[in-house]
Parts: C-alpha cells; structure tokens; sequence
C-alpha cells in the first residue's frame, strides 16, 4: 500500500469533518468538562505529515463553525523516539507546537495504557480522562501483532511458529533477511479459552459457531490496542482507522490461508476490519465502514453509552465513508497516473481540487499542467493561480519530500512569471537551503527581468557549489562577453567564454 493513502491531505480532511462533529456531539454532554482538553491520539505517526494536514483543517473547520472556545490537544505518537525527534524540528509543525496545539509521546499501541506526555510531563490514565478520546490508527494496525486462524468444523486451528527457534544472529551487525528465516509454521488445535483476553475467545467462540472452512486472520494486537484505549478513556472513545485489509463476510474469504507479505526488512498482514467490527459489537460499540472489500479500508468505532446521542458525529461518519471515501481516491489516483497520457491540464486542475489540493497529484502532473497555455482548454492562468497557493500550503517538509516548492517555481517560469517562480525558489530555499537546482533558475529569471547582476551573482554562487555546472558556466561567459561592465571574480572557478 502506498504510504500516500493514508496521508494525505483528503483523508485528513475527511477526518477532520468526522472529528468536528465529534466536538460538537461532546460539548452537548452534560459530562462534558470544558477544563480539560478533548484529546486527539494519533498511533504510529511515522513522519508526522497527516497530523499537519488534520490539525490544519480542524483549525479551520473550528473557525468556521465557531467552535473556537472547544479546547483540544493533538497527541502525536509512535513507538520509535527518532520519529518524535523529527517531529520537533520539523518547520511546518512548529507554529502549531508553539500554539500549545500538539504533545508528543511514545507509545506503543499494542501494549500501553497509559499515555506519558513529553512537553507537558502530564501522564493520561483512566483516572485523568474526563472527556471521551478520539484514536487515530492509519496505516499501523497491520504492523501489529495478528494471528492466523482456520475453522474447520467446529475446530479452531491457529498458525504457530517455532518459539525456541534458533537463528544464527553472527552477522557483524548487519541487517537480516528475513525471508532467509524459516519459523516452522504450522498449525495447531486449540481448545477455548485460549488467549488470555476473553474477548478475543468469544470472537473465535462466535465464529466457531457461524464459519466453517474459513482461513482468515485474527487481529490480536488491533484488539489489545482497542482494549488498551478503552480502559483509558472509561469506554467513551472514537477509534478512526485507516488500513489495508478485508471489510467482507466471512463467507467471502479465501479458503487458503492468507500471505504473509515481506517488504525489504519489514513484515504486514491485511487488517480483518469483520473482526475488528465483531469485537466493537461485543463491546456494545457502533461500527462504519468505508465501502471497500478487499482494499484499503476506513473504519470508524464509537463507542459508550453516549453513542444514541452523537448523532453529529454518526452523519458526518456516513458522508465520509459512504460516497467518495479515501479508499476509492487512493484507487482513482492509481488509476489515473496509469492512464496520464489522457490526461490534459483541465482534468488534472480537478483533480488537485477533488484531491484537496494534493502535493503529490501537483508534482506527478507537472509537465501536464504545463501545457495549460498552449493546450486548447476553456481552463486559465486564473483557475492555476487560485490552486497554487492551496498546493504550497501543503507542502509537508521530510529531508525526502519531492520539493513541491521548486516545482511551482518551474511552472510558473515556464509561464514566464518570473518573479512568482523566484519568491516559490526562494521558500524552496527555506526548507532545502541553497542548492544550484534554484538558484540557477533563479538567475535565470532575473535575467529575464533585466537584473543582471542578480542574475550575474547567482550563476556564480551555483559555480561555486557545483564547478561543473556547464549552463551556469555558460551564462556567466555569455554576461561576461555581453555585458562588459562586469567582470567575474578572480577563483578557481571556470566560466566558459562562448567562441
Ligand atoms: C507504515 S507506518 C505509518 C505511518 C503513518 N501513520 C502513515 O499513515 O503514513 C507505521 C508506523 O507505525 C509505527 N509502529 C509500529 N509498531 C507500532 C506499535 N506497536 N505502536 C505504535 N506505533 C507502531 C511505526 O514506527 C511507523 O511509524
């Protein structure tokens, strides 16, 4: 699963549409207490860029609705420190840090019930919790722990693995294949009760009763995550969730046992979304599911005995998930990158639209969009330039992005806005520092603005960080040919005098 389904700035506003109402439904309760923040914890944050496109559009939706007095906090986690290390350096991030918007903690979503909050030092239990809690699991579920069932006849079977395996780990620190590992998997009988969680055997106890021949996976770190969440926020809690998984009937499962899939070093399995919808019944919850079967899914639990009265947050839910939904975009977009060469600059300005304005639909369409002024299309410079500015602002800084900023810099020189293209340089610069990939082409348009010397001095600093940077060599020996009243400093650097 591409790591861009699940954060993107569409998904985040769907989640934000979702969460709003959850406000609203909350702050009616006659438990609600406006001293303490309603929190928002998202598990397994990785880099941090779908809590920039939420807390972005929360804030937003919050101003609209004037839902400003509503205090909440955005708790954004992971079970690896490096990931909260970057999180608190990075730029786009740290307006909303300073504003007292975000905390960060490790957690681990499989085992902690408790939350441990880095800046503010606070501990959130079950004794702190007076609002419900809203978890966020994108694209972590299938990184926990699952296990792998058959139903035959009444008999329960489960996957097992050697647990005194051997392996020989003298590798002089270097990385392991694990494909290389053989776990001895079989499987095994078992009687219930089984694991220690009794909820996890009335699952298998209900389905031991209803499925016959059915391979499937039980998800047994999900369910201690969703137990773990429960105890904390006393029951009165929503779970949003978005995965790669299966959302159908037993009935409809395969009747072979399911892959393991490997990824270079890491391993995932297909979330059972059933399952997770078993176990939210028992626990006397409401499940949404978005509509896909075997895809990437979104699903949304709510749970506790407020549920007949969040009928804001259930509406806003069955918008979400029913119609459009992450899901089928992650699809659409796979679709349409297969199929660019249809493609035109009117169809891509609505996708960036649809996409609410997605870094990644800009940057893929780049050369497209291009063509805007040359293509015969009823779209215009004006419906580019009203996009553009949504695009930068979601621009999500990691040392890896595809500088967006760049990219619009290029187009609009393409578009021969040459002063446009330098001020989006120069906020490429911002994030990247200098490199010779703008400030080339930033000399280039001062060129074409008659601002030589600018230009003149930026060719030069590109030479100086790259001496075989043959076009910027080239234009310095053309402006030093043409434009006599400058001459370039004495350095080891060449410029090229054209013959
Ligand atoms: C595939 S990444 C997803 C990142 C991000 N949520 C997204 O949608 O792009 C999985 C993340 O889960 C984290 N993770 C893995 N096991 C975890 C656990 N037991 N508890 C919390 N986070 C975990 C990883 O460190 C990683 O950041």
């Amino acid at each position: 699963m591409p790591f861009y389904a699940t954060s993107n700035p569409y998904i985040a506003d769907s989640y934000a549409q979702i969460i709003i109402r959850f406000f609203q439904d909350t702050i009616s309760l006659p438990t609600y207490s406006d001293q303490e923040p309603i929190y928002i914890l998202e598990m397994g944050t990785g880099t941090g860029m779908f809590s920039y496109h939420l807390i972005k559009k929360l804030l937003t939706l919050q101003q609209d609705l004037n839902l400003s007095h509503v205090k909440w906090q955005y708790i954004m986690s992971d079970i690896v420190s490096g990931n909260l290390d970057f999180w608190e350096t990075q730029p786009n991030l740290r307006p909303y840090i300073e504003a007292g918007y975000i905390d960060f903690a490790i957690y681990d979503a499989e085992k902690n019930n408790k939350i441990q909050l880095k800046r503010s030092q606070l501990i959130l239990t079950d004794k702190t919790f007076s609002n419900p809690l809203i978890a966020i699991a994108n694209y972590v579920f299938d990184s926990l722990r699952h296990d792998f069932c058959y139903i035959k006849a009444g008999e329960i079977q489960i996957g097992m693995v050697n647990p005194i395996l051997e392996i020989d780990n003298n590798i002089n620190n270097q990385g392991m294949d694990i494909r290389a590992i053989d776990p001895e998997f079989h499987y095994s009988t078992v009687a219930l009760p089984f694991y220690k969680q009794s909820v996890i055997n009335n699952i298998l106890a209900e389905l031991r009763a209803n499925v016959n021949n059915n391979h499937f996976i039980l998800p047994i770190g999900p369910i201690n995550c969703l137990e773990n969440l429960l105890h904390m926020a006393k029951d009165q809690l929503l779970v949003l969730i978005a995965d790669k998984g299966y959302s159908y009937s037993y009935e409809n499962y395969k009747h072979a046992p399911t892959d393991i899939v490997i990824h270079h070093d890491a391993i995932s399995l297909a979330v059972n979304f059933q399952a997770l919808a078993q176990y939210t019944t028992l626990k006397k919850g409401s499940t949404y599911l978005s509509n896909g079967t075997f895809d990437i899914n979104c699903a949304a639990l709510l749970f506790g005995n407020n549920q007949p009265k969040f009928n804001e947050t259930r509406t806003a839910i069955n918008s979400q998930f029913e119609r459009f939904n992450p899901g089928g975009l992650t699809r659409l977009h796979v679709f349409l990158n297969a199929y660019k060469q249809f493609s035109n600059p009117g169809l891509v300005l609505a996708q960036l639209n649809n996409t609410c304005w997605d870094t990644n639909v800009f940057n893929e369409n780049l050369m497209i969009l291009m063509q805007l002024t040359k293509h015969n299309t009823p779209y215009t410079l004006e419906d580019l330039y009203a996009i553009l500015p949504k695009v930068a602002n979601n621009f999500y800084y990691t040392p890896w992005a595809p500088d967006t900023l760049f990219n619009i810099g290029l187009l609009l020189q393409n578009l021969e806005d040459y002063q446009g293209a330098i001020d989006y340089y120069q906020r490429s610069i911002s994030y990247f520092g200098r490199l010779t990939r703008q400030l080339h082409n930033m000399a280039i348009c001062h060129y074409n603005l008659g601002q030589i010397e600018q230009a003149r001095q930026l060719w030069y600093e590109t030479l100086t960080l790259d001496s075989e940077h043959h076009e910027a060599s080239g234009w310095l020996g053309y402006l030093t040919r043409y434009h006599n009243n400058w001459r370039a400093p004495k350095t080891e650097v060449s410029i090229s005098i054209e013959k």
